[in-house]
């Protein structure tokens, strides 16, 4: 013990000395470091009268970074955001860094200063959430002479994962949607330019999905905009103009988590929960303990109902079609072709209305209009009628029981037209299947198709088989 005590001392004294020093190092080093940080902008190739400063913004989460130069040749200003996401910083700054660029390039190269040349670069946060930050960067440089130029960087962010947003994610690459976005952009442009009295332009050639690719969410998360700088997309003419596409005009098309995760999606209407069918009409009950289920679909025929019969035909699984009247006599061959490979087919209504809404007289021609578009396309008269939105009431019911016909509703709802999303949908039908269920779907929409091989073969596994409603009892 004394022993390995002496030994100790030296030890304990050469610490005592080293301690001190170390934390001298660590305070110069520290010094050294805020030193050279005050006089960063002399240690580098930037002229040599850049200053940078920092500043809280008006923005919760954020801070600006403020760099200006001042000299004879040129009077910059650049605010850049700094959020709390590393990644959503450096594409900022790495996007103003190149404009400046461009700017200092010009600015070097020219010969003649009668005043200096003025670049003005700051931003504007328009959606700023726990989820979400959009942000439009806005440069306006003056180069003598030349015209002055207004240009705009917009984007929205993921604020977790700081990736940019881009209509495609918005829209989960749906076609239609994006094409529903397009056309309100192109709305309102027209609108804007009729209002400023400017000549009218053909905006086909202008807008299309990569041209709206970056969008900014704006008015509390209700609208999506671009604010287009001169000459960014019109012509030079035609000056700033910013397009809003008010998120209640799309909605439809936006039902999916990541539009609701960063902006205000209304939800559509809700279809009325299933009444309970009168005894005249019954829906057909799981009587046997049988494991077979009848999967519906709604709406069609549509683009996608040709491959969903290949499908369905590949598992050797049976279905029902209830069909709009009015989309029949267009698409009467995918509709023979329904028949023909054993499928059933109903009546979904002429125009899809919430048909007690109507008189008997309009209910009796939604009925008997669409009977008959079917049975011209395929020779056979459907002897079953889906209510659109599942409502009925006693005089849909007794227009039913005199054509010999019933109403049949559904037992799983899918959903599938809130989340355009196959998985989800997939392990929905597969959760709620039961011997007997009737699975509502919709063929117009091609995520719900795209679930159709999951629900088949994993209720496959599980013992089930699949036949048109007729066969379900
Ligand atoms: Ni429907």
């Amino acid at each position: 013990m004394r022993i390995q005590r002496k030994k100790a001392k030296p030890k304990s004294k050469k610490l005592f000395i080293i301690i001190p020093f170390l934390i001298l190092l660590f305070s110069a080093g520290l010094f050294g470091i805020y030193f050279l940080n005050q006089s960063h902008s002399r240690q580098t190739t930037a002229p040599s009268d850049e200053k940078y400063y920092f500043a809280d913004s008006k923005y919760s989460g954020i801070r600006s970074k403020f760099v200006t130069r001042d000299n004879k040749r040129e009077k910059v200003s650049i605010e850049y955001p700094i959020t709390e996401n590393e990644k959503i910083n450096r594409l900022i700054s790495e996007s103003i860094d190149k404009i400046d660029r461009d700017f200092q390039n010009t600015v070097l190269l020219a010969t003649v200063f009668d005043k200096p040349m003025t670049e003005t670069i700051g931003y504007q946060v328009t959606h700023n959430t726990s989820e979400a930050l959009s942000i439009v960067v806005n440069i306006k440089q003056d180069m003598n002479g030349a015209h002055p130029a207004s240009m705009t960087q917009f984007w929205t962010f993921d604020k977790k994962s700081g990736e940019v947003v881009g209509l495609a994610d918005f829209t989960e690459q749906s076609d239609e949607a994006a094409e529903a976005i397009m056309s309100a952009a192109k709305d309102n442009i027209s609108q804007t330019i009729k209002q400023r009295q400017q000549p009218e332009i053909d905006l086909n050639e202008i807008i299309n999905k990569e041209a709206l690719s970056n969008f900014i969410i704006t008015n509390n998360g209700n609208s999506l905009a671009w604010p287009l700088g001169q000459a960014s997309l019109l012509p030079s003419s035609y000056g700033e103009l910013t397009i809003t596409v008010p998120i209640s005009s799309v909605s439809k098309y936006l039902q999916n988590p990541t539009a609701r995760k960063l902006a205000n999606i209304p939800k559509p209407p809700e279809p009325k929960p299933a009444p309970a069918p009168a005894p005249a009409a019954p829906t057909p009950a799981p009587t046997t303990g049988n494991k077979v289920i009848a999967l519906t679909f709604d709406d069609g025929p549509g683009p996608y109902t040709a491959h969903l019969l290949d499908i369905l035909d590949q598992y050797g699984a049976k279905a029902t079609f209830f069909l709009i009247g009015s989309k029949v006599s267009g698409q009467a061959s995918v509709v023979r072709s329904i028949q023909a490979r054993g499928h059933q087919l109903g009546n979904h209504s002429w125009s899809h209305p919430e048909l007690p809404k109507l008189s008997v007289d309009q209910i009796a021609g939604e009925i008997d209009r669409t009977n008959e578009a079917i049975r011209q396309a395929t020779g056979v008269k459907p002897s079953i009628l889906r209510p659109p939105y599942g409502a009925v009431n006693g005089v849909v019911l007794e227009q039913l029981r005199l054509r010999n016909m019933s109403s049949i509703l559904w037992s799983v709802d899918t959903r599938d037209w809130a989340d355009r999303n196959s998985q989800i949908v997939c392990s929905r039908a597969v959760a709620g299947a039961r011997p007997g269920a009737v699975i509502l779907m919709h063929d117009i929409h091609q995520t719900s198709v795209n679930a159709v091989p999951c629900i088949l073969s994993s209720l496959k596994q599980q013992g089930y088989s699949f036949v048109t409603i007729q066969r379900l009892n």
